[in-house]
C-alpha cells in the first residue's frame, strides 16, 4: 500500500479554524504545475472521488474542474504586448495571445476535457488521438488519430483526465513530434495524476508542461489511481 499523503489545513488565511483534507503530492519536476489546493478545488475533487456521485453531478463538477485547469493552462501560452483604448479614451497596457493552438483529445476520456477548450477557446480545432491496451502484449497500441494537417505550427493542448502508468500519454506524444509538434510547443491537461504516471510522463518529455490538478498517492495492481475515482470514462459517459 502507497504512503498516505500528508494532510493539510485548508482555507483562506484569515480564518482561523480550518478544516484539514489531503492535498496533492508534491512532485519535484520543472515542468509540472499543480493547480492551487484551494478549498473549492477540493470541495469538487471529493465530489468527483465519491463513489456515491451520481453521473449527472459528476459531469458537471468534473467540467468545472477541466475549466480550471484550461484557464491554468492558457497562462502557459506565450503573449504579447498589446495596448488598447477604454471607452473613456484611456490607454490600457495589456496583453494579447500570440500563435496558433488547437486540442488533442486522447479518446475516448480525453474527449470529456474538449468542451471546457471550446468554452474557453471558441472554434478552437480539435485532433483525436486513439491508445489502447494490446491484449496480447499488455502494451499501449495507436489505434486511430486525425490532427490538424497544419498541427506542427500550432500550440497542442493534449487533453487525458487520468494519468496513471504515463503509457497512452507518452504515446500520444511520441505521434505529436512525428508530426511535427516541437515539445516545447505541447501543454498536457490532466484532473488527476500519480508518483508514478509523472516521473515517467514528465522525465521522459522535459521540455514539454503538464497541469494537472492533483498527484495521488500511487497506482493499485490493476493500475487504476489510487484513492482516485474509478474509471473516468465510465463515469462521466456511461455510468
Ligand atoms: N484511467 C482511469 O479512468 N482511472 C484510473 O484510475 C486510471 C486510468
Amino acid at each position: 500500500m502507497a504512503e498516505i499523503a500528508p494532510t493539510k489545513s485548508v482555507g483562506p488565511e484569515y480564518r482561523s479554524e480550518k478544516p484539514t483534507a489531503t492535498i496533492s503530492t508534491v512532485v519535484e519536476f520543472d515542468n509540472v504545475t499543480v493547480l492551487p489546493q484551494t478549498p473549492q478545488l477540493i470541495a469538487l475533487l471529493s465530489i468527483i472521488r465519491n463513489r456515491d456521485t451520481q453521473r449527472g453531478d459528476f459531469v458537471f463538477t468534473s467540467n468545472r474542474i477541466i475549466r480550471l485547469l484550461v484557464e491554468e493552462g492558457l497562462n502557459h501560452l506565450p503573449t504579447v504586448e498589446h495596448t488598447v483604448t477604454t471607452p473613456v479614451g484611456r490607454p490600457y497596457e495589456g496583453l494579447s495571445f500570440q500563435g496558433k493552438i488547437c486540442g488533442v483529445s486522447i479518446m475516448r476520456a480525453g474527449e470529456a476535457m474538449e468542451q471546457g477548450l471550446r468554452d474557453c477557446c471558441r472554434s478552437v480545432r480539435i485532433g483525436k488521438i486513439l491508445i489502447q491496451r494490446d491484449e496480447e502484449t499488455a502494451q499501449p497500441k495507436l489505434f486511430y488519430d486525425k490532427l490538424p494537417d497544419d498541427i506542427a505550427d500550432r500550440w497542442v493542448l493534449l487533453l487525458d483526465p487520468m494519468l496513471a502508468t504515463g503509457g497512452s500519454a507518452i504515446m500520444a506524444v511520441d505521434v505529436l513530434k512525428s508530426r511535427g509538434v516541437p515539445e516545447e510547443r505541447i501543454l498536457f491537461l490532466n484532473v488527476l495524476a500519480c508518483p508514478e504516471g509523472i516521473k515517467n510522463f514528465a522525465s521522459k518529455f522535459p521540455s514539454l508542461r503538464v497541469v494537472t490538478a492533483f498527484v495521488d498517492q500511487g497506482l493499485d495492481e490493476k493500475n487504476y489511481i489510487i484513492p482516485g475515482l474509478g474509471d473516468f470514462g465510465d463515469r462521466y459517459y456511461t455510468r
